[in-house]
């Protein structure tokens, strides 16, 4: 904000260059008008960075000339000035979204201090705008890459889908990008300039969940030293990233859809009802469809947040792709030093099945940049069972890399390390058979485990694991 320009309404003209007099004194560059309507035209050709207005004016009164305004400036500050006798009008102007009050007696004092807190809040204002243009190129659609027709579909839906206020489910197997598309949606959305909320419905215990989520009053329980809001209020007027939906316990279901059809929720410990305004992105990589057949899902809340659902193909079902991500991947992480695969590596990327999908792929050419002796990837950078799908079949001939195929070299490492190599690799087939006995149910499968949900879903995600 170069030189903040204070515009000053009032149908008085007394009122005006006294105003104007006081602010000018105090280094402030002032823009004044007695007409209403020569305001708004101001509004429009100069915009100032903070709106001084009387309430009572013939024509268009003060409150109507803030609603103008705000529809051209959503961040201009606006100060009403009021009589005493029409205080109530200067409370219905703060419900308004004006920034403050003054009453018609006021001292030079009291206008200086509130027009700095006004300019103060104006300056925020504009960053986090500035950061918000930052976060939306950050996270807009150009950082998806892909160009398989399999995602161009994807990438039409997320466009039509992002403008519209329906709920939005995003399918897809893990590590196929479903936060980064849930981003995507938001920022192409009408309310990119709110906040994104993430939630991981995952990773909490269920209570903590609950808070987290609704907010608490204080002292609602051991703990709750203070009144807290939840994130669904925080989200408000922005989007809602419900990570994970399919591992909502079945007790916040009820409750989450309650609050979505009655658009107001009650924090933990509460009683008063508080508008909520969200809207709903989730993901899962669950089929959240069969769930709700088993009865772990409420079928209510099925159809709630999945008025459109996008589906990410998962990444050996787009054709090209693979090539084009290890590129992109290779500028993240080469830091210029590594800049090119060689024949061999990039068939054998292109052959493996990437069961981790473009996580698996990410974290594969992160390892390979810092492996790489020379300015080029070669097979030597690539793990084993990278290379054992294409170039040599794997040990047991199954399509997923076995135990054995694992296993198979670790008598070139140290003993410790070839310790935590076998211990990884137990790990994760042991977290994999739980999780397949458990039907991809986390909170499932962790209690069978004895571990607690977070560190299950931890670990799940070390291992890129599916369900
Ligand atoms: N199309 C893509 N282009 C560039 N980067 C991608 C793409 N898809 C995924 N990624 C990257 O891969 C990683 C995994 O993506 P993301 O976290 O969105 O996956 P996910 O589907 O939410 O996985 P999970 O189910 O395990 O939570 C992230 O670092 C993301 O930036
Ligand atoms: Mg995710």
């Amino acid at each position: 904000m170069a030189e903040p320009r204070i515009l000053i309404v009032d149908d008085e003209p007394d009122m005006v260059d006294s105003c104007a007099r006081i602010l000018r004194r105090a280094g402030h560059r002032c823009l004044t008008a007695t007409d209403p309507r020569r305001a708004l035209a101001l509004l429009e050709s100069e915009r100032p960075d903070l709106l001084l207005t009387d309430l009572k004016m013939p024509e268009l009164d003060g409150l109507a000339l803030l609603r103008r305004a705000h529809e051209l400036d959503p961040a201009l500050p606006v100060i009403v000035i009021t009589a005493f006798a029409t205080i109530e009008s200067a409370v219905a102007a703060i419900k308004e979204g004006a920034f403050d009050y003054l009453p018609k007696t006021f001292s030079a004092d009291q206008l200086g201090l509130v027009v700095e807190r006004a300019l103060r809040q104006r300056r925020l204002a504009l960053e986090n705008r500035n950061l918000r243009d930052q976060l939306q190129t950050t996270f807009g659609l150009e950082n998806v890459i892909g160009r398989s027709p399999a995602m161009a579909q994807v990438f039409e839906l997320v466009k039509k889908a992002a403008r519209s206020e329906a709920n939005i489910l995003v399918l897809g197997e893990s590590g196929t990008g479903k936060e980064l598309i849930a981003r995507a949606v938001h920022a192409n959305s009408p309310r990119a300039a709110q906040a994104f909320i993430p939630v991981d419905c995952a990773s909490l215990p269920e209570n903590l969940l609950e808070s987290e989520l609704f907010g608490h009053e204080k002292g609602a329980f051991t703990g709750a030293v203070r009144t807290k809001p939840g994130l669904m209020e925080v989200a408000g007027g922005g989007t809602l990233f419900l990570d994970e939906i399919g591992d909502l316990p079945v007790n916040l279901q009820v409750k989450l859809l309650r609050a979505l059809q009655e658009r107001q929720i009650r924090r933990v410990g509460g009683t008063t009802l508080i508008d909520v305004d969200v809207r709903v992105v989730s993901a899962t990589n669950r089929d959240l469809r069969e769930a709700t057949a088993k009865g772990q899902f409420r079928e209510e809340l099925y159809y709630r947040v999945n008025v459109i659902e996008i589906r990410l193909p998962p990444l050996h079902e787009r054709a090209g792709d693979v090539r084009l991500l290890a590129h992109a991947f290779l500028k993240r992480y080469g830091q210029g030093r590594v800049h090119a695969y060689d024949d061999v590596a990039m068939t054998a990327l292109e052959a493996y099945a990437w069961p981790g999908n473009v996580r698996e792929l990410q974290n594969v050419v992160e390892r390979a940049c810092a492996l790489a002796e020379g300015d080029t990837i070669t097979r030597r950078d690539l793990p084993d069972h990278v290379l054992g799908s294409g170039a040599r079949p794997a040990v047991s001939g199954a399509a997923t890399p076995s135990v054995e195929a694992h296993l198979a070299g670790t008598t070139e490492l140290g003993l410790k390390e070839a310790k935590d190599r076998w211990m990884a690799v137990l790990e994760a087939s042991y977290l994999k058979e739980l999780l397949d006995r458990n039907g991809g149910n986390i909170s499932a499968a962790a209690k069978a485990a004895g571990i607690d949900r977070k560190t299950f879903h931890r670990l799940v995600n070390k291992h890129q694991i599916r369900g």
